[in-house]
């Protein structure tokens, strides 16, 4: 896109709003920036691998290691028995063991690692241990899981008003149910840990994670040391989209073990195969819902019911099932309502995070629920939509909150308008009629995302902002790189606060030896948290700065300006860098630290109802496709989306992240499977079997615009909204248009039950369904 094209909503002095490429762009181009497999490799580093468990589900009576310990270049073996501490590297709830203790929970589970003089070497001589396992019986689906009645906590329960009342009065009744798969992250940076022994038991942790700090307490926990014995650095990943923000512990963790053990280097870099095996992913859904309207479609009453396959353990799968019923009303009002959710522990991995987490789910069962009333009705589906949006008495959430901050219907109304929605809707049915093979679908969705971590105490982050004696600056902060842009972002908020070029801002490492405690680079609020805490930092040197330059020339501190030209201080003006040297010489401190908190946020989880989010970000995207009724096959043909980052930080960053965000969406609906087999096995890992969106796969016609009336009307830094998670589920629009096309190929049969992803043998399957409907 060209400069030109970017728009610059509040873009003013300074950097902050300025388009300005991705720090790293040229070092990612060049290959020179590093990785932590990229770091030079200190004399006698030794090299990890897992043995992993090959049953879902069985007692470990014995595992005999003879045979791993005599293969060539293996140094050492570490078991459950080798830990110090405790044998636990979940996020909270204790019950992810680092090494499996008595049973293995499901295939790919760790019991032990071994580390050799090689990867390969490692790699080889973990596969060579004898376990004898006695089998036990595996839940592997949601399904089974529900009948037996196997959960990870006790089923959660929002809503309110009299829903069967609402159901039995209105006018029109359906129901349904839509299931969604789960998602391999695909971060082209797998997981990888170095760690580094120190003195004294001391450990220093480079770890391809979203969470250092999280990292830091797990190392210390495993090894029964305090935190201040453990440091993690993560200069940046090569992607995580939530698949690092809890899941890199067992990497970094085992090599902590095995470096203060054997006091060498430690590395791990997991095979592409392994990681995914080993690593959690998106939880699979499905939705049942129960729904009453009027002749407009508009929801009296509806009954929503989760369902989501969790794996073994506990991870975050708590707060990744309430931010699906969260976001079981994406953008729409419900006058009664009752949205349960079953949170299923399974013979399977445990799953995660995933960008979005949770939400997408919940939203896709909505939008289901939007298409299925448009169809009964015969009505326009976006008409039904906006008939159900949010707006003037009609604005309190499932769990209470007031939406304070909708733009969603002039978003949608401006996006129909400009994408010639009407037009095109009507040129679709004009294809469809014209054409017997190929049919054409045409959805236009909207999001709403809510903001914030629904579990307050996270919405925390601090900052250290170190000018030198040259002008120069570094700044640290909380937040970790994912390509995201973070620490752009935040170069160019402390480059406005002192006015100078944002080439002087040198972005670091994120260290937990310079700011301490802080929450996972997640929910999108990177930039909003330690955006703020940096902004905070600098402002507190910028007013020392200013105090002393007052003093110095005789003027009043509040006179002070920062300008571009230098800083100006009664009748001087002075560069930046001269300031520094003399504030230098004049014994002022030059750094200072920041800290932020989010406001306004509080959420009671036993009655599930508060103000989880500061606010929302919104979006639409209106999106045509074509299927193939003889081969299942399909193609978006066009996008046309328009999402509201508030004031942007940075333009070309948040297009970058829209665009990432759908095209992710869309793959985790279309083409990205995840297939078990009947062992527990997963078959679907590596690129051969799990299909992500390529290059040729994005649409012909992809236009994207960033909102330009968008203003956070809470007061975040400059006004900015989080962009991270919310463009992913833009891509529902593309499942909701297959379900259209699959609906056009067998005309007066109402709407299909097609579920995502929507692979060709689903969109066969879907049509063969609808003929054989009566
Ligand atoms: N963009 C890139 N390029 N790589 C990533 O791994 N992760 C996503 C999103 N965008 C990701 C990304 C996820 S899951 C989140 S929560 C946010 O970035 C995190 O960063 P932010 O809070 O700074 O937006
Ligand atoms: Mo993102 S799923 O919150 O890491």
């Amino acid at each position: 896109m060209a400069e030109a094209d970017i728009p610059r909503p509040g873009a003013g002095t300074g950097f902050v709003a300025a388009p300005l490429r991705h720090d790293s762009a040229g070092a990612h181009v060049a290959g020179t920036a590093r990785y932590v497999d990229d770091m030079p490799e200190a004399p006698g580093t030794l090299h990890l691998a897992f043995g992993l468990s090959t049953q879902a589900h069985a007692r470990i009576e014995a595992i005999d290691l003879d045979a791993v310990r005599a293969a060539p270049g293996v140094v050492a073996i570490f078991t459950a028995a080798d830990i110090p501490g405790v044998n636990d590297v979940s996020p909270f709830a204790g019950d992810d063991r680092l090494f499996a203790e008595g049973s293995a929970l499901y295939v790919g589970q760790p019991l032990f690692a071994v580390v050799a003089t090689s990867t390969k070497a490692a790699r080889v001589a973990a596969r060579l241990a004898k376990v004898d396992y006695t089998p036990l019986p595996a839940l592997l689906t949601i399904a089974a899981a529900r009948a037996a009645g196997s959960l990870i906590e006790p089923s959660q329960r929002m809503g309110r008003g009299d829903v069967p009342a609402a159901l039995d009065a209105a006018p029109h009744r359906l129901a349904g149910r839509i299931a969604m798969g789960g998602q391999e992250h695909f971060y082209l940076e797998g997981q990888a840990a170095l760690a580094l022994p120190g003195e004294d038991g001391q450990v220093h942790v480079l770890s391809s994670t979203q969470h250092p700090s999280e990292i830091q307490h797990l190392i210390a926990k495993v090894l029964g040391r305090s935190h201040a014995d453990v440091t993690v650095e993560v200069r940046r990943m090569g992607g995580a989209f939530g698949g690092k923000e809890t899941q890199a512990a067992a990497f970094a963790v085992a090599c902590a073990l095995a470096a203060t053990r054997t006091g060498r280097p430690v590395k791990v870099r997991a095979d592409r195969d392994d990681d995914m095996v080993m690593t959690g992913k998106r939880h699979a859904f499905e939705i049942d819902y129960d729904v009453g309207f009027d002749d407009a479609g508009r929801i009296a009453g509806i009954r929503l019911e989760l369902a989501s396959r969790c794996g073994a353990t506990t991870d975050l799968s708590p707060a990744i099932n309430d931010r699906a019923m969260f976001h079981s009303d994406n953008s729409y009002y419900f006058p009664a309502v009752e949205i349960l959710s079953h949170r299923l522990k399974t013979n399977t991995v445990s799953d995660t995070a995933f960008r979005g987490f949770g939400g997408p789910q919940g939203m896709v069962g909505i939008e289901r629920v939007m298409d299925a009333i448009a169809a009964r009705l015969g009505r326009d589906p976006l008409a039904v939509r906006q008939a159900n949006l949010y707006g003037p008495g009609r604005d309190v959430t499932p769990y209470g909150m007031t939406v304070e901050d909708n733009v969603a219907p002039e978003l949608i109304a401006e996006l129909a308008e400009a994408a010639d929605y009407t037009a095109r809707a009507e040129a679709v049915a004009a294809f469809n009629a014209g054409h017997r093979i190929l049919k054409k679908g045409l959805a236009l969705t909207p999001v709403k995302f809510g903001i914030s971590f629904t579990t307050t105490h996270l919405n925390q982050a601090g900052a250290l902002v170190l000018v030198y004696a040259d002008g120069s600056i570094q700044i640290n902060h909380g937040g970790t790189e994912m390509g995201q842009g973070l620490m752009v972002k935040v170069a160019q908020i402390v480059a406005e606060v002192f006015q100078v070029p944002v080439e002087r801002v040198r972005v670091t490492s994120t260290r937990t030896d310079k700011v301490p405690n802080t929450s996972a680079t997640a929910a999108s609020s990177g930039a909003d948290l330690n955006g703020m805490a940096a902004f905070n930092a600098a402002q507190t040197v910028r007013e020392r700065l200013a105090a002393f330059a007052a003093e110095k020339f005789g003027c009043d501190a509040g006179s002070v300006r920062f300008t571009p030209d230098g800083v100006v201080a009664g009748d001087e003006i002075l560069p930046f860098d001269a300031l520094c040297r003399m504030a230098h010489l004049g014994r002022v401190s030059l750094s200072a630290t920041g800290f932020y908190a989010t406001p306004r946020i509080h959420y009671d989880r036993a009655t599930h109802s508060g103000r989880p989010f500061l606010y929302f970000a919104y979006g639409a995207a209106l999106s045509e496709v074509v299927i193939d009724t003889l081969t299942g096959e399909h193609k978006v043909l066009a996008v046309d989306i328009l999402h509201d980052v508030g004031r942007s930080l940075n333009p070309a960053i948040d297009l970058g992240q829209v665009e990432g965000g759908f095209i992710q969406g869309m793959g985790w609906l279309t083409t990205e499977e995840l297939v078990f087999a009947d062992d527990g096995r997963l078959l679907t890992h590596a690129p051969s079997t799990y299909k992500i969106p390529t290059a040729s796969d994005r649409p012909a016609r992809m236009t994207i615009r960033l909102w330009e009336r968008g203003r956070n009307a809470e007061a975040t830094i400059h006004r900015s909204k989080a962009v991270g998670e919310p463009p992913l589920m833009l891509a529902i629009s593309v499942l909701s248009a297959l379900t259209h096309a699959v609906a056009a190929a067998v005309p007066g049969k109402g709407l299909p039950d097609l579920d995502a992803p929507a692979t060709p043998e689903r969109v066969l399957m879907a049509i063969e369904a609808l003929r054989r409907r009566g």
